[in-house]
């Protein structure tokens, strides 16, 4: 567990820290806020990446192998539901593994559209998936799926080009264009994100469908074992968020005064991931001195967890269909699919 949370300081990069970058900007204002909060989004760094990965592969952790369980399941129906040629967009792009699954079951998929900001795993994804579907269209995306960008638009003869998502292709008659959105990511959106998650997916999606995970609500003491593992990954990846501001920005946070604390908020329903102060103590980022009581907290996630009808609800606000939802036998996880309006 030590090994795990050492922090590696690189003084080339401490001496030049991007006091203008978005990390810089929104570490500033959380650590002036009142309660301090920071989006989930700085957690994945290269290194917050690998821990991540490690947390998939955890005993405790179940959202990863159970959601590819029912993947694996129930991948025929799912591709059925697809039918022939069918386009598959997938919203960051994470396990090749799941993508596998699909496209294994599909008839004839004309096209993968993997999009994620960073270059590099996208990169390295489509590498690796055009070798072994080599008549696959792989169109690798880089962009924040949560801001407007851009999608190759369909052509009649099904070849891509560059186009706007928001253009219209009404006058083609396609085979369907189906999302895909695994591993709850979904629930690390606050509701009213979740909902405009569900509206720019609609629009990329026009009629097609979305395939999307979401872990269900359950016995708390589940919750806390997935968010508090025995080994200390997930501690280590929530105290590596304050490694990279060393790292990146020059900051001068002392992890060993700062606590890992993740616990069910059941009215809220979601897991809160926290970073608390063992001690009163000031942090300096980017010529400023942010002060922390003993025991305030940084509030680094939040991950959302669903009954069936409440992730219909909110995708119904954005004028989904909810169409089947496969579960688990112990209805740990959610798999739903979602009609997307024209
Ligand atoms: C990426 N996301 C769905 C994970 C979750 O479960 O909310 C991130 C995570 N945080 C702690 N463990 C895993």
């Amino acid at each position: 567990m030590n090994a795990i949370l050492s922090t590696p300081r690189d003084p080339a990069v401490r001496s030049s820290p991007d006091a203008a970058s978005p990390f810089a900007l929104d570490l500033l204002a959380a650590l002036g806020g009142q309660p301090k909060s920071i989006a989930p989004k700085y957690f994945y760094d290269e290194a917050g990446s690998r821990l991540f990965d490690q947390i998939c592969d955890l005993p405790e952790y179940y959202p990863t192998r159970t959601e590819l369980g029912i993947l694996r399941r129930h991948a025929p129906e799912i591709a059925a539901l697809m039918g022939p040629q069918a386009e598959l967009v997938e919203f960051g792009a994470g396990s090749l593994t799941k993508v596998r699954l699909l496209l294994d079951a599909m008839q004839s998929p004309k096209a993968y559209l993997p999009i994620d900001i960073s270059g590099d795993y996208l990169a390295d994804s489509v590498r690796a998936l055009q070798a072994q579907y080599p008549r696959l269209q792989v169109l690798p995306v880089v962009a924040d799926y949560t801001r407007v960008f851009t999608l190759p638009t369909r052509q009649r003869q099904g070849h891509f080009e560059d186009s706007s998502v928001i253009e219209s292709e009404a006058a083609h008659a396609q085979s369907m264009r189906v999302g895909f959105f695994p591993g709850s990511t979904i629930g690390n959106f606050t509701p009213a994100e979740a909902v405009d998650f569900f509206r720019m997916a609609a629009k990329v999606l026009q009629g097609g469908a979305l395939l999307v995970g979401a872990d269900l609500i359950k016995d708390p003491g589940i919750l806390h074992a997935a968010y508090s593992d025995a080994a200390g990954v997930t501690a280590a990846f929530n105290l590596n968020l304050l490694s990279r501001a060393n790292r990146e920005l020059g900051a001068n946070f002392d992890l060993a005064q700062f606590a890992h604390s993740a616990f069910y908020n059941a009215p809220l329903q979601r897991i809160e991931m926290h970073l608390m102060s063992r001690v009163r103590q000031q942090v300096a980022l980017c010529g400023q001195s942010f002060s922390f009581e003993e025991g305030e907290t940084l509030h680094t996630e939040n991950s959302y967890k669903f009954t069936v009808d409440g992730l219909r609800a909110l995708a119904m606000q954005a004028g989904f269909t909810p169409g089947p939802v496969w579960t688990d036998a112990q209805r740990l996880f959610s798999l739903h699919w979602l009609v997307a309006p024209m």
